[in-house]
């Protein structure tokens, strides 16, 4: 069921239910942080390996420090630069949180949502809700209602709308558990606004199949078409029905399917667009996708992180 009522979906998350609901970022499928239980559903729902952590979402900065060990002085001040918004911090945890949370790892990410209606929740609700992307595990991130639907139905008792997500990439995630901070997955907030607040930042790139962050999985994010990095707009190859997303208007012809994600070229709308865009071309039976990468700055980097993973199977 989808609804607006914040009451309702409060009054099922305290009775051990999951919800699905809006963040500026992506929708989410929460449970409340305490309950394993209801934890172990959110896995069970999305088909999601129990090695790979959720973040923790709390209404504000202090709520988000309680699930945390010792306090960080870079922590205080990404929150104070960044909260509420599209930055997750990675701590070490207190022990009160379930393992199944944190996937047994001696850290939790935990983030503050820019949205008044995930917001309005967590307060109603009265405790910190863990919650993934409302995807299932591998699969394009929902940045609608209607795409938790399509992917959950009715495995998920209620969907709280919210519209369409302003940001529509995840979450910037950060490691604050070494000396100096660690990129973990490139999101909304930008390597430049963050290095601004705390200095020199490092920036992984290694995957692997246990990662120490799931996100950084080589194939995530991924359509069910084949996709590839486009490398000579002009056409496809003839026979072929291929789609081509692009970041900005380019000029292309013999496509079976065009989405621009930004008329503009403005690097954030095309992010916004993005994963509404991807799952347009995934219905069309295409034999593959061409995407254009975006430049490599700002918000580009979260694009490109998450389509060149969309482009390996
Ligand atoms: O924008 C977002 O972050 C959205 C909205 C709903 O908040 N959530 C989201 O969650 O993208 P999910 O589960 O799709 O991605 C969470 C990422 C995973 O890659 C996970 O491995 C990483 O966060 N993560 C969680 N806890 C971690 C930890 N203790 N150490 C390292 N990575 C962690
Ligand atoms: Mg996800």
């Amino acid at each position: 069921m989808i609804t607006s009522s914040i009451e309702t979906a409060a009054r099922l998350l305290r009775a051990g239910k999951v919800v699905a609901f809006p963040t500026e970022t992506v929708y989410g499928l929460g449970a409340l942080a305490y309950d394993a239980q209801a934890i172990a559903r959110i896995f069970e729902v999305k088909g999601r390996p129990r090695f790979d952590p959720l973040i923790v979402h709390a209404e504000n900065a202090v709520r988000a420090f309680e699930l945390c060990e010792g306090s960080s002085i870079l922590a205080s001040r990404l929150a104070e630069a960044f909260w509420p918004g599209p930055l997750t911090l990675v701590l070490p945890k207190r022990s009160s949180i379930p393992d199944i949370v944190t996937a047994g790892l001696p850290s939790v990410a935990i983030r503050v949502p820019a949205h008044p209606i995930a917001l309005k929740l967590l307060s109603l609700v009265g405790s910190p809700l863990a919650a993934p992307s409302a995807n299932r595990f591998g699969r394009i991130s929902p940045t609608t209602s209607a795409h938790v639907h399509d992917d959950l139905g009715s495995d998920v008792p209620l969907i709280l709308e919210g519209g369409p997500c302003g940001k529509g990439v995840e979450s910037t995630i950060l490691s604050l558990l070494e000396a100096r901070p660690r990129l973990l997955r490139p999101g909304s907030v930008s390597l430049e606004d963050m290095t601004a607040v705390v200095g020199d930042i490092d920036v992984s790139n290694e995957y692997s199949e246990r990662p120490q962050s799931p996100g950084q999985l080589r194939s995530h994010y991924a359509p069910h078409t084949k996709m590839e990095r486009l490398r000579d707009a002009t056409r496809p190859p003839p026979g072929e029905r291929v789609g081509l997303l692009a970041i900005r208007p380019i000029a292309a012809e013999g496509y079976a399917a065009v989405e621009v994600l930004s008329p503009s070229g403005d690097l954030q709308e095309a992010a916004a667009n993005l994963f509404s865009a991807l799952r347009r071309l995934d219905v069309l039976q295409l034999d593959r996708i061409v995407c254009e990468f975006a430049p490599a700055r700002g918000i580009g980097l979260a694009i490109n992180d998450r389509l060149s993973r969309g482009c390996q199977r």
